[in-house]
C-alpha cells in the first residue's frame, strides 16, 4: 500500500478528476549535492507525501544505519539513492519526478547532482517554467551560480527562484541573507532576469520550506513551497501562431494519409489555411485526429495528426504552419552555443545539429565572443571549452524551417552532435538568420571540370597523403607527381610546408588552427578538381572528421585517401627535419605524436606500410590505383 493511494481516502476517481485540473509547473533545480539540492528535493518530495512506503521505510532505516543526521531522515540519502541507481544507466542524464499538492501538480526535472556538467541542466531546463537555483548561505554567490542562471536566462526559464539554503549554519542572520540577496539581484539584473524571488531557507531543518520559520521572523515573503504553488504559469503558447512539426509521415494504407507531431505553439481546427515549410506548400486542413477520436481544434501541446485537403509533399522535419504567419526558413545563423564537452569547440569542423526534428550536418565560425559569466563581459577567443558560452554564426548544409529562441523554444534550438562518436557536444540556441548566402550563387559555366580533365587524359582526383609528420607523405607525394607528369599528366602537389608559407601562414598547430588549415586545403583542391587537375595532398591532417570534410567535398570517386602508415618511434628515430628532438624537448607546442593527437584513417583507400615498402614502391602502388580506378584514361 503506498501513501499516495492513502491519502486520496480511497476515492481514486474523485482524486483523480481533482489532479486533472489543476494547472502544472516544470521546474528544475541548479546546484550541487553540497549546496543540498538532494536535501530540497527529497523534502519537498516528503512534504507532498509522494514518497512510497518501502521508500520511507528504507530512508529510515538508512538514516538510522548512516547517523548523518542523528536519528532524523535524511533526505539526501532518498535522492542520491535514486541517482545512483539512474546513473548506471549512463544515457539517461536528467530524470523527472512528478509530486503534486492541494494547488498544483509539479515536474522536477532532477540531474545528478554532483555532475557539474551543464549538459544536464539545459536539458531539463528547456521545457521549465521556473528555475530554483541554489546557493549555500556560507558561500554566497558563486560562478556556478552567476553561470547557472545565465543559463536559464539563455534558455527562456522565466521565474528564477534563489534559494539560499543553510541559513542555519549562519545562525538565521538576516545581514547575511541581505548581503547575498543584494548581490545576486544587482548580477540578474544586468543580464535583464528581472523575475526573481530570494528566499532564505534550511532545507534540512524545513525552515521555510513548507512552513514559515520561526527562525527568521525577518523575512515576509513566501515560503518556497508558498511559491512554487502560486507562481502564475499560464503559458501563452497557444495565443501564438500555428505550429507543428512533423514527426512522421502516417500512412497506415491508402486511404489515410496524416502528419503527426506535437503542436509546439497556436492551434489547429479543420478548414484552417496552411502552409509547410521549407517547400513554402499551401493547403486546407481537413481533419485534426488523435489517437481518441477527430478534435474539433488541437492546441499547443497536445501530439496529434492533421490530414489535408490537398495530396502535397511533406516529410519529417518539415513544419506546418498558420499560412498567413510562418517560420522562417535559412540555413545561416547567428547562434549562441552552449558547450558541453570536455573536447574544445572547433570552428569550421562539421557537426551534425539535431534540431526540433531534422538533423543536419554543418559547421560553426569562428567565436564572435565568449561570455565570462562573472562579469558577463565578451572576451574574444578562438574555441569553447567544457561549460563555455559563445556567440558565432551557424552554417547548416540545408536550409531548415526554425524560429527565433525566443519566439519559440522548440523551433530555436538545437543540440550539436559529433559525428564519430555520436556524443552531445554541445546546444545552442538560435538568435536570429543572416541572409547573406542566399544571395551568393554558385556560377553556372559551360566547360565542365571533365571536360577540362580529358584534355590531359584523366579523370580529377585528389590523393589525400596523410600521415604523422616524417612518415614520408611528401616523398611518396613528389615520386607519384613525377610518374604522372612524365605519362603527360596535369597535376599539382599541395604541401604542408608550403602552403603553410602562403596561404595558411596565419595559421599555428593548436587543433583549432589545424581544422582551419585543412578546411581550406580541402576548398582549394576542390578547386583544383574542378580545374581538372589530379591533385595531390601533402598534410599531416590528424583529425578524422576534417578528412571526411574534404572526402565531403568532392564527388564519388574523386577522393583517394592515402594513409602513409609509419610509425611514431620510426618517425622519431628519422627526424629528418630534427622536429620531434625539439618538441620531446618541450620547444615545439602541440607536435603531432607527442603533444597532440594523430587519429588514423580507419577506411582508407590505399595503406602504405613503409617498414615494408620503400618510397618508390609506394608511388609504384598508387599510380597502379588512379589505372585499376580508371582515373587515367590516355591510351
Ligand atoms: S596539419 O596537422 O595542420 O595537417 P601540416 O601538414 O600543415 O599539419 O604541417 C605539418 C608540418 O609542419 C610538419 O611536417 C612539420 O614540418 C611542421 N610542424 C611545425 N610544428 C609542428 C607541430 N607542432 N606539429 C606538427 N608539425 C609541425
Amino acid at each position: 500500500m503506498t501513501r499516495f493511494i492513502e491519502f486520496t481516502g480511497g476515492d481514486v476517481e474523485a482524486y483523480l478528476h481533482a489532479q486533472e485540473q489543476k494547472d502544472l509547473l516544470r521546474f528544475i533545480t541548479c546546484g550541487s549535492v553540497d549546496d543540498g539540492k538532494s536535501t530540497l528535493i527529497g523534502r519537498l518530495l516528503y512534504e507532498a507525501k509522494m514518497l512510497f512506503e518501502d521508500q520511507l521505510t528504507a530512508l529510515e532505516a538508512d538514516s538510522k544505519k548512516m547517523g548523518t543526521q542523528g536519528g532524523n531522515l535524511d533526505f539526501a540519502l532518498l535522492v542520491d539513492g535514486l541517482a545512483a541507481e539512474r546513473e548506471q544507466g549512463i544515457t539517461i542524464d536528467v530524470a523527472y519526478r512528478a509530486f503534486t499538492t492541494d494547488k498544483r501538480k509539479f515536474i522536477v526535472a532532477d540531474t545528478p547532482g554532483h555532475e557539474q556538467y551543464t549538459r544536464n541542466m539545459a536539458t531539463g531546463g528547456s521545457t521549465a517554467d521556473l528555475a530554483i537555483i541554489l546557493m549555500d548561505a556560507r558561500k554566497g554567490v558563486l560562478t556556478q551560480t552567476r553561470r547557472h542562471t545565465f543559463i536559464c536566462t539563455l534558455l527562456g526559464i522565466r521565474h528564477l527562484v534563489v534559494a539560499v539554503n543553510k541559513m542555519d549554519l549562519m545562525g538565521f542572520d538576516q545581514d547575511v541573507f541581505r548581503k547575498i540577496e543584494e548581490d545576486y539581484r544587482a548580477f540578474a539584473k544586468s543580464i535583464g532576469a528581472d523575475d526573481v524571488t530570494v528566499i532564505p531557507v534550511s532545507a534540512l531543518m524545513g525552515d521555510n520550506m513548507i512552513d514559515r520559520s520561526l527562525n527568521m521572523p525577518w523575512y515576509h515573503g513566501p515560503t518556497l513551497m508558498a511559491h512554487l504553488e502560486t507562481v502564475p504559469v499560464g503559458d501563452d503558447l497557444e495565443t501564438k501562431p500555428f505550429r507543428l512539426p512533423v514527426q512522421w509521415v502516417n500512412r497506415p494504407n491508402q486511404n489515410f494519409r496524416g502528419f503527426s507531431g506535437t503542436i509546439v505553439s497556436g492551434k489547429v481546427k479543420p478548414g484552417d489555411a496552411i502552409k509547410v515549410l521549407p517547400s513554402a506548400r499551401t493547403s486546407t486542413v481537413e481533419r485534426v485526429v488523435t489517437y481518441g477520436g477527430d478534435l474539433e481544434e488541437g492546441i499547443a501541446g497536445q501530439s496529434l495528426t492533421i490530414t489535408l485537403k490537398d495530396e502535397i509533399d511533406i516529410s519529417r522535419g518539415d513544419v506546418i504552419c498558420a499560412a498567413n504567419d510562418p517560420v522562417e526558413v535559412s540555413d545561416q545563423f547567428q547562434v549562441e552555443i552552449l558547450w558541453m564537452s570536455d573536447e574544445p569547440m572547433l570552428p569550421g569542423r562539421p557537426y551534425l545539429f539535431k534540431s526540433s526534428t531534422k538533423t543536419v550536418p554543418g559547421t560553426l565560425d569562428d567565436l564572435k565572443y565568449k561570455v565570462n559569466v562573472n562579469t558577463m563581459e565578451h572576451v574574444a577567443a578562438k574555441t569553447l571549452t567544457l561549460n563555455e558560452i559563445g556567440v558565432c554564426n551557424l552554417e547548416l548544409d540545408t536550409p531548415i524551417a526554425f524560429a527565433p529562441y525566443l519566439e519559440n523554444r522548440h523551433l530555436g534550438s538545437f543540440i550539436i552532435i559529433d559525428r564519430f562518436t555520436n556524443n552531445t557536444v554541445g546546444m545552442g540556441l538560435i538568435r536570429f538568420a543572416l541572409r547573406r548566402a542566399a544571395n551568393i550563387h554558385w556560377q553556372a559555366v559551360d566547360v565542365h571540370k571533365n571536360a577540362r580533365a580529358a584534355i590531359a587524359g584523366q579523370k580529377p582526383a585528389v590523393l589525400w597523403f596523410t600521415g604523422l609528420s616524417g612518415a614520408g607523405k611528401s616523398t611518396i607525394a613528389n615520386l607519384v607527381e613525377k610518374q604522372l607528369h612524365a605519362a603527360g599528366h596535369m597535376t599539382y602537389l599541395l604541401d604542408g610546408d608550403n602552403v603553410r608559407h602562403g596561404l595558411n601562414r596565419d595559421l599555428g598547430f593548436t587543433d583549432a588552427d589545424r581544422v582551419e588549415n585543412i578546411r581550406r586545403v580541402g576548398e582549394v583542391s576542390k578547386l583544383m578538381v574542378d580545374a581538372g587537375l589530379l591533385v595531390l595532398v601533402s598534410f599531416i591532417s590528424p583529425f578524422k572528421s576534417e578528412r571526411l570534410m574534404a572526402r565531403e567535398l568532392m564527388d564519388e570517386g574523386e577522393f583517394i585517401e592515402i594513409f602513409v602508415d609509419t610509425s611514431l618511434a620510426e618517425a622519431e628515430k628519422r627526424d629528418v627535419k630534427g622536429l620531434y628532438a625539439k618538441a620531446r624537448r618541450g620547444e615545439i607546442e602541440h607536435f603531432t605524436g607527442i603533444s597532440s593527437p594523430y587519429e588514423k584513417p580507419e577506411n582508407p583507400e590505399i595503406r602504405v606500410d613503409t617498414s615494408k615498402l620503400t618510397p618508390e614502391g609506394a608511388a609504384d602502388v598508387i599510380v597502379q590505383y588512379l589505372k585499376d580506378a580508371g582515373r587515367l584514361t590516355k591510351a
